[in-house]
């Protein structure tokens, strides 16, 4: 096994809207797309896609969204030995609103992503143990979290994790922990608490996480780019020029794609590079995982860019 991934499914509900209903109003919209998401099932698939092997441990609902979703992660390869159902529970939902410019607006309902606890991990030991890689993110209980770095630091497996959606809740001597920390600027600034309004500031938001031990942050920072800072060194990768229909989940294919390519060969700014390539060519195509390119579509795309 490459790549675990120990996280969120939802089922993406989206709407196409021209803009939001006020109070009390009643608005058409143009269009609606229902599609598998959750920030963790997304990172699965996006690695799945590039030719990881990945096992995901998560958690869906007794409703009608929980076979399909098993199934979809199945449809990629995706382990899902580790897949339960949690009884008289709904699954992951989120209602999404995507506006002409492209921009989202997500509400998330946790459901079943609720119930992941710590033993899951610990049922999930004998497999886990033998992952190159383990894949965090925040929409399922901290101390699950928490539970994960320290398996993977107790068996020597590098830990990312990409603290979406961010909670000032979140314990900084566990991200220490973690070989690489992804977040994009908003969250940086959560987290943070300080100013993320330029690059300047995000390199400086980034290093003071870097002082409390941290090896990695990578910041994903949408058309602008992504930011790998270490202790030695702070470099920029510049993303593609396209036209955005829809970015939701797009920060998810990064990270996902990443994670391919980091365990492929450790070479972690050839990663970035790729996993941009990746990200920016979701964000041309509606939905989610759904809009997520194959490993031929990216070669092509990154050729057409030299
Ligand atoms: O990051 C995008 C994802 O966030 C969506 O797929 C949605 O399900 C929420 O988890
Ligand atoms: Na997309």
């Amino acid at each position: 096994m490459d790549i675990a991934v120990i996280g969120s499914n939802m089922v993406d509900l989206i709407s196409y809207i021209d803009h939001m209903p006020k109070e009390g109003e009643t608005l058409e919209a143009p269009d609606f797309e229902i599609g598998c998401g959750g920030k963790g099932a997304n990172q699965a698939v996006a690695a799945a896609k590039m030719g990881s092997k990945v096992m995901m441990i998560t958690k869906v609902g007794d409703d009608l969204f929980a076979d399909n979703t098993i199934q979809n992660l199945e449809s990629y390869g995706i382990d899902t030995e580790f897949t339960t159902k949690v009884p008289r529970t709904s699954s992951g939902v989120a209602p999404i609103f995507v506006d002409p410019e492209s921009r989202n607006r997500i509400l998330i309902i946790k459901g079943a992503n609720q119930y992941l606890l710590p033993e899951d991990i610990d049922q999930a030991a004998e497999k886990l143990k033998i992952c190159s890689l383990i894949v965090l993110q925040m929409e399922i209980p901290l101390q699950t979290i928490y539970h994960a770095i320290d398996f993977g630091n107790e068996h020597g497996i590098p830990v990312i994790l990409n603290p979406a959606p961010a909670t000032k809740d979140l314990d900084f001597d566990y991200v220490c922990k973690c070989d690489f920390f992804i977040p994009n600027e908003s969250e940086l600034e959560i987290l943070t608490g300080r100013p993320v309004d330029n690059a300047e500031q995000i390199q400086e938001s980034a290093l003071s996480l870097i002082k409390r031990g941290l090896k990695n942050v990578i910041v994903t920072m949408g058309s602008q780019g992504v930011m790998w800072v270490t202790r030695e060194a702070s470099q920029t990768v510049s993303s593609h020029k396209v036209a955005a229909i829809d970015t939701t989940g797009a920060g998810d294919a990064f990270i996902g794609c990443f994670a391919h390519f980091f365990v492929q060969n450790g070479d972690v700014l050839h990663a970035i590079k790729k996993a941009t390539a990746f990200a920016t060519l979701s964000v041309t195509k509606r939905g989610t995982q759904i809009s997520y390119p194959s490993t031929k579509e990216l070669e092509q795309f990154i050729k057409m860019q030299v």
